[in-house]
């Protein structure tokens, strides 16, 4: 038994009879392709986990990429807690809120909008502005050595319109392309830095430390998933160069590429209620945030499992 918490009116014991009693299932969500996204019922995280849960979303998000899971009214601990079975935790060095203005603990990556006493940050906020970039189709942490394997994210105020998450599969993306690229693509390296992500939206007044801190990392253009054996396109909005290309043509190649896999067969939108958590593999996807009204509050969290 592992997770199980107690809360008012019932032992340990009770609430290990419920989880057990709850029953897992896996339902597809997207409208065509038939093994990407899923929505997981049978599963209440506020009351704790098996070890036999564990077991099932991890086949379930081997063969799935993403899966959702409502109803998840979990807290920061709770929830990292449930992802630290997934592998090594990463923790939230990516972003630039000054130490002093975090909101958060490094556990976690805070994906939202607001600043430390939760109002909501002014429109031309640096942090704010930075945050934009996850609006780019973009890999957790592939600027970073050790790229991310699996997010977490849940919702804890979402605001009344806008604010969808995408999803693309990067397995179709690699089924579909055709032979002459695959062969392209084959042994190409690509480097990868939130400075390259950041400066495409015309933000680029990084700090010396960021500057140093953001040097870019070597990635594969390919992945072998290693529990399924499935191929994917390793692409990201971090992309800046190819080993070895000029610049340009570096740039307009991986434009062309996220171009195909981001076409809207292979895309999951996924609108939000508070309380939803979804986990996604980013060996295998892409995702992006989609526009909201920023005078509202949006409140979401990431743990993050890196790839190490
Ligand atoms: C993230 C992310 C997108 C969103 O949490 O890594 O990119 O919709 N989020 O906020
Ligand atoms: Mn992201």
């Amino acid at each position: 038994m592992i997770g199980v918490i107690n809360i008012a009116g019932y032992t340990a014991y009770t609430l290990t009879i419920m989880i057990k009693i709850m029953k897992l299932s896996v339902k597809p969500l997207h409208r065509t392709l038939s093994d990407f996204a899923a929505q997981v019922t049978g599963v209440d995280l506020s009351r704790g986990f098996t070890a036999d849960i564990v077991e099932k979303v991890q086949s379930a998000i081997d063969q799935y990429g993403v899966l959702v899971f409502r109803d998840q009214h979990i807290d920061d601990d709770q929830q990292y807690r449930f992802s630290e079975h997934f592998g090594t935790m990463e923790q939230a060095t990516g972003d630039v809120i000054p130490r002093g203005d975090r909101r958060l603990s490094m556990n976690v990556n805070d994906i939202s909008n607001l600043d430390k006493n939760g109002n909501v940050l002014e429109r031309d906020d640096r942090t704010r502005l930075f945050g934009l970039g996850n609006m780019l189709w973009h890999s957790d942490s592939s600027f970073k050595t050790i790229p991310a394997r699996y997010s977490l994210l849940s919702a804890r105020v979402i605001p009344d319109t806008g604010g969808n998450t995408e999803f693309a599969d990067m397995r179709a993306a690699w089924d579909t392309l055709d032979k002459s690229l695959k062969r392209e693509c084959q042994s190409l390296v690509c480097q990868h830095s939130q400075l390259y992500s950041r400066s495409s939206l015309g933000f680029d007044d990084f700090t010396e430390s960021e500057r140093i801190a953001w040097q870019p990392v070597v990635q594969p253009l390919i992945r072998t998933h290693p529990n399924t054996g499935r191929r994917s396109l390793f692409l990201s909005a971090h992309i800046g160069a190819i080993e070895g290309w000029p610049v340009p043509e570096a740039r307009m190649f991986i434009r062309d590429l996220t171009e195909h896999a981001t076409q809207r067969q292979f895309v999951y939108a996924h609108q939000w209620k508070k309380w939803d958590l979804l986990m996604w593999d980013n060996r295998v996807t892409m995702h992006r945030a989609r526009r909201y009204d920023h005078a509202q509050p949006r409140d979401l969290r990431r743990t993050t499992v890196s790839d190490g």
